[in-house]
């Protein structure tokens, strides 16, 4: 495969159209899954779908596929993609660069006369991000069968709407039951994604090649005091929700300071209490606690330390509680094979690589349950993300771009 030319002018003005699609005054980007600026957003990338000739299809929880047709239509696809939904108060790369980024590698292929013997596929997954729901990867968890449809069932978000009402909103058609995906449908799945860590850019590298994903869980607490009047109610005998709850944040910083693994991280991201006057005791908190890790051993175990913390506090505060696992997923293990063809490729066009874990989670981490797969990485500034001062540079992203384009355009032939 000749080189082909990456247009990182063209691709650097998508993703600050797309910047503008948001919730929230730019330079925050937030699009919350089915939301008005999710919405547009979807329909913003599916306009370059179009124009670039590719053919969409969507599934029943609003999964985008946009594929390029190949040469052999009964040989499985090779996948590409990531999300374009954003957490509150996110910036402009997370996830869009694997979108757009895969649009542009697509485009460069078509425009340096590559005809692929595979379809090359690009899938724009529905809420990788957890906002709305508490869970993240919906759109992947259910394209690799990983969530039950019960379960999917009975999601709820913060005003008790449930995945269907969503479903409506967002104009998905068809039965959740028709989203997994047939085992063996795609050969390989490759994300483009920004490292949101530091280490590419602080060893001055062009690219990662991952190899493994750590492996995420969430907790959901809800927690019910006692409240009344701040100042009638004299301090022995409250039942203070909001003062269990800062014992359980605290719980949740000993449990991942003291695995003995400096890779467990712990997260109390949620924390809401109820009424929220300032003269009156909290009788309502609510958390969510993000834990991940990259053994599972060490992870379980600050999962149940959190736990038992919980019962411990709450019972010694006399608060009543409701505790829920939203998810505790596996690491995923990249394929070996596709690893090596992302790193030559990465190698070929002269760019500086390593292999690397993700300890960020991606669609990738169930895509590795339905196909081959690995991830490419681009250095981003400070390693800062999930905040809207995220930033890689056009370069390093047309670098990016470049080795997606080679490794597609390689398992695609
Ligand atoms: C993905 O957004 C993550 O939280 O790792
Ligand atoms: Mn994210
Ligand atoms: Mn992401």
């Amino acid at each position: 495969m000749k080189s082909v030319s990456i247009n990182a002018a063209r691709l650097q003005q998508e993703i600050d159209d797309l910047a503008l699609i948001t919730e929230a005054a730019p330079p925050v980007v937030t699009r919350v899954l089915f939301g008005e600026a999710d919405l547009r957003g979807r329909v913003f990338v599916k306009n370059i779908c179009r124009e670039i000739g590719l053919t969409i299809r969507e599934d029943a929880v609003g999964n985008i596929f946009a594929r390029w047709e190949g040469a052999d239509k009964n040989l499985p696809a090779v996948a590409t993609g990531s999300h374009t939904d954003a957490i509150p108060n996110a910036g402009k790369y997370d996830g869009v660069v694997g979108v757009l980024g895969a649009l542009e590698a697509i485009h460069a292929l078509q425009a340096a006369g590559f005809q692929p013997k595979r379809s090359i596929e690009l899938i724009v997954f529905t809420s990788e991000e957890p906002t709305r729901f508490g869970i993240g990867c919906l759109g992947s968890r259910l394209l690799g069968g990983v969530l039950s449809l019960e379960r999917a069932a009975a999601l709820r978000d913060r005003d008790a709407q449930d995945l269907e009402f969503w479903r409506a909103q967002g104009g998905c058609k068809g039965d959740l039951s028709s989203v997994k995906l047939p085992k063996d449908c795609y050969a390989a799945f490759v994300e483009l994604h920004i490292e949101q860590g530091p280490i590419l850019e602080a060893e001055k590298l062009d690219i990662g090649v991952v190899e493994k994903i750590a492996a995420p869980s969430t907790l959901r607490v809800q927690l019910t005091g006692v409240g009344g009047h701040a100042g009638a109610t004299l301090m022995p005998g409250r039942r203070d929700a909001a003062l269990a709850g800062a014992e359980i944040a605290l719980a949740v910083e000993r449990a991942a300071t003291t695995t003995g693994n400096p890779d467990t991280v712990g997260t109390t991201g949620i924390f809401r209490i109820e009424p929220g006057a300032v003269n009156s005791v909290p009788c309502q908190a609510y958390l969510e606690i993000d834990l991940r890790d990259t053994l599972v051993k060490t992870r379980d175990a600050a999962l149940v330390q959190i736990e038992t913390a919980v019962k411990e506090i709450c019972g010694r505060r006399q608060i009543e509680f409701t505790m829920e696992r939203l998810n505790v997923d596996p690491p995923a293990i990249c394929d070996a094979q596709t690893v090596s063809i992302a790193e030559s490729a990465a190698r070929q066009l002269g760019f500086t690589v390593k292999r690397m874990i993700s300890r960020a989670y991606h669609d990738s981490l169930f895509m590795a349950q339905v196909c081959p797969t690995t991830m490419i990485f681009i250095p981003c500034h400070k390693g800062y993300s999930h905040r809207p001062d995220e930033y890689s540079s056009p370069a390093q992203i047309a670098k990016g771009v470049a080795v997606l384009a080679q490794t597609l355009a390689k398992l695609a032939e």
